[in-house]
């Protein structure tokens, strides 16, 4: 089978990486030639590079924070996920382009046809083929959350309303790749859910 590129996204504390480690154990059982990713991070600058955006102690301008996602984005992709990809790998990625549209441009304001423009070249043509989108309300997700807050969780409720409902907006325009899934309770029904998303895209590759 080709490589295939799954993303996960979502708002704060909806669960996405441990449901996106999770399914990576499931498909490493399955498959096998599977690689986790998570954003920005993967490879040491971009790891440097998370440091400084998530940093509560960091004043940063808009469209630097941007670039910086941007930046991080572009090790990742040339070292991690495009040579997995091309090598018949199935790359599950913690974010993605996505959450650079919904936090930066949704949620900041930064223009949307920018991020698209500079992405063109840093995606180097690499698309999620299947994005998971873990929905769960707002000020539900902020209460997962850790006492001590990043940079980005510290921003206000409306701020992440913002960001929940961008992603909304992006899985009405783009239905074929964007599955929503619902946060249960349970973080084994919410897996189940997944599976069953990810076992019928896979299906289809056969
Ligand atoms: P994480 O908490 O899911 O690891 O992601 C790190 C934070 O960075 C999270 O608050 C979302 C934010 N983020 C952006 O604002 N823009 C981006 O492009 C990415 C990838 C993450």
């Amino acid at each position: 089978m080709k490589g295939k590129f799954i993303t996960f996204e979502g708002s704060e504390g909806c669960g996405k990486s441990t449901q996106s480690k999770l399914l990576y154990e499931y498909l490493k059982r399955k498959v096998k030639r599977v690689v986790y990713v998570r954003e920005p991070g993967g490879t040491k600058v971009s790891e440097k590079i998370r440091r400084i955006l998530l940093d509560p102690k960091n004043t940063i301008n808009p469209l630097c924070e941007t670039l910086l996602y941007m930046a991080a984005r572009a090790e990742t992709v040339s070292q991690l996920v495009k040579p997995a990809i091309l090598k018949g790998y199935i790359v599950i990625c913690d974010r993605f382009l996505d959450s650079t549209v919904v936090y930066q441009g949704f949620g900041l304001g930064v223009d949307i046809g920018f991020i698209y423009n500079i992405a063109r070249s840093i995606t180097a043509g690499i698309k999620p083929d299947l994005t998971i989108l873990l929905d769960l309300p707002v000020a539900k997700g902020l209460r997962h959350r850790r006492f001590i807050k990043d940079r980005i969780e510290k921003r206000s409720l409306s701020y992440h309303q913002r960001v929940r409902k961008g992603y909304l907006r992006l899985a009405r325009q783009e239905p074929e790749r964007i599955k929503v899934i619902k946060v249960k309770q349970d973080k084994y029904k919410t897996q189940k859910e997944i599976k069953l998303v990810v076992d019928r895209f896979l299906e289809k590759y056969r």
